[in-house]
């Protein structure tokens, strides 16, 4: 038997780890720093290197990386030099998303369908650029920046001030020395995530994000306000040719260049006129898309991710998944994705039923509450047998949590309904 260490704070963290703990072959899953739902936490932050990896030492520790900042910190390097088995991405590997330029021009030299684009560190000559285009366009920090470096213009005005606050005023630090200027496409947004072991890349359920605050797609991004899986939007042809154009691809083009990518790879792909275009890869599982993906799982986690750590995914038996629909609505903050209160007691989670399972991400427990402590505070995930079914499923359990400011959008899944 061996330990697990999750790294991580967030709903994605909350259902790998209860994912992982149904191995038969894990002892106890430890989760750093974790929240008011993960157990066994480690009060150890995800930037903590050096004490992330002398804990998974001492407790003889697997360790999963569920977000991007210490994989953009090399964790699976210095866990590597330290002889622990770790799974995630190598710090090289994860710059696909750490350098949205390092992405692009990875995806230009490689033939992977994405949009036109160019890079800019000097706001007058980006403003020229924009302004010699026939069409729309998006602004976006070159570094990581908590999802929230993307600007989605409507006007060359909005592509001007998008420029001057990421380039001129620093909003976002030293993620915006430089900025990407690309095409802004229409179309149907859709999450393609796949598991590697550097040489192979087996795809996950499928699933979409709800990214906007409001209902029907409105009001700013988010980090994702509801997902569900799978999503009748990528049928076989289409998830065929993700797989080998975009995917494999990439997997293979990182081997050429003497990058093994090993771990989730997630690219946000756009559907525009029936062909898929990557808006961005993600060197991660995504949250929330992460909790319906897990609640349809149907085969032991773990051992996949031991296959992809040494490299033998391809003799593992194929993924089996749940026949049923998964759907998760995120209860957020009033306020987010900007401010919002915090440490409201959250009551109601007695009153949930099997179908459904309430991953936790900004909450902390304190003399026995639960508490909110974050923007996107639970992910009330449910099965369902359509999709229809889970919705309900989802939205009757949701009802029945509160808080004072609670707020989610109504609408998750829909998107779904439409496309059946
Ligand atoms: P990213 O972090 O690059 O995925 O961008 C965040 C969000 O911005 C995406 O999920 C899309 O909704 C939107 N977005 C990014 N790039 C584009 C694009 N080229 N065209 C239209 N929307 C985009
Ligand atoms: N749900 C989007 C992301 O994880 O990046």
């Amino acid at each position: 038997m061996v330990n697990v260490l999750v790294v991580g704070s967030g709903g994605r963290e909350h259902a790998l780890s209860w994912k992982l703990s149904q191995s038969p072959k894990v002892d106890t899953v430890f989760t750093a720093p974790g929240n008011g739902g993960t157990e066994n936490n480690v009060p150890i932050n995800v930037d903590d290197l050096d004490g992330l990896s002398d804990f998974a030492k001492k407790n003889n520790c697997f360790t999963v990386v569920g977000p991007e900042v210490p994989l953009a910190a090399g964790i699976v390097d210095k866990f590597n030099q330290n002889n622990l088995k770790v799974f995630g991405p190598s710090q090289k590997a994860a710059q696909l998303e750490s350098s949205k330029i390092w992405g692009k021009n990875f995806m230009k030299r490689n033939d992977i369908p994405t949009t036109r684009f160019e890079i800019f560190d000097d706001a007058q000559k980006a403003q020229d650029y924009v302004q010699s285009l026939d069409y729309k366009v998006v602004v976006k920090a070159d570094g990581l920046a908590a999802g929230k470096g993307v600007i989605v213009c409507n006007s060359n005005e909005e592509a001007f001030s998008a420029i001057q606050t990421i380039l001129v005023k620093k909003t976002f630090g030293d993620a915006g020395n430089h900025i990407i200027v690309e095409e802004r496409l229409d179309g149907i947004e859709i999450s393609y995530i796949a598991l590697s072991d550097g040489k192979i890349a087996i795809p996950m359920a499928t699933s979409q994000d709800h990214k906007r605050i409001f209902d029907n797609d409105k009001g700013p991004n988010t980090g994702g306000m509801g997902a569900y899986s799978p999503t009748s939007i990528i049928d076989d042809a289409l998830a065929k040719k993700i797989q080998e154009k975009i995917i494999d691809k990439t997997i293979q083009a990182m081997k050429n260049e003497g990058i093994s990518f090993k771990g989730f790879l997630y690219a946000g792909i756009m559907i525009s006129n029936n062909e898929p275009y990557v808006l961005e890869y993600n060197v991660r599982m995504g949250d929330p898309e992460c909790q319906p993906i897990t609640m349809r799982m149907d085969f032991d986690l773990y051992d996949y991710f031991v296959a992809s750590v040494d490299g033998k995914l391809s003799s593992m038996p194929p993924t089996s998944w749940k026949h049923q629909s998964a759907v998760c609505v995120v209860l957020a903050s009033e306020g987010y994705p900007e401010s919002y209160v915090k440490n409201e007691e959250i009551s109601g989670f007695d009153s949930v039923s099997n179908n459904t399972h309430i991953f936790h991400s900004g909450t902390k427990k304190l003399d026995g509450k639960i508490l909110s402590n974050g923007g996107r505070v639970l992910g009330v995930t449910a099965l369902g047998d359509s999709l229809e079914s889970a919705i309900t499923n989802a939205y009757t359990a949701a009802e029945k949590i509160s808080w004072p400011h609670k707020y989610y959008r109504k609408d998750i899944g829909q998107k779904g309904l439409t496309y059946l």
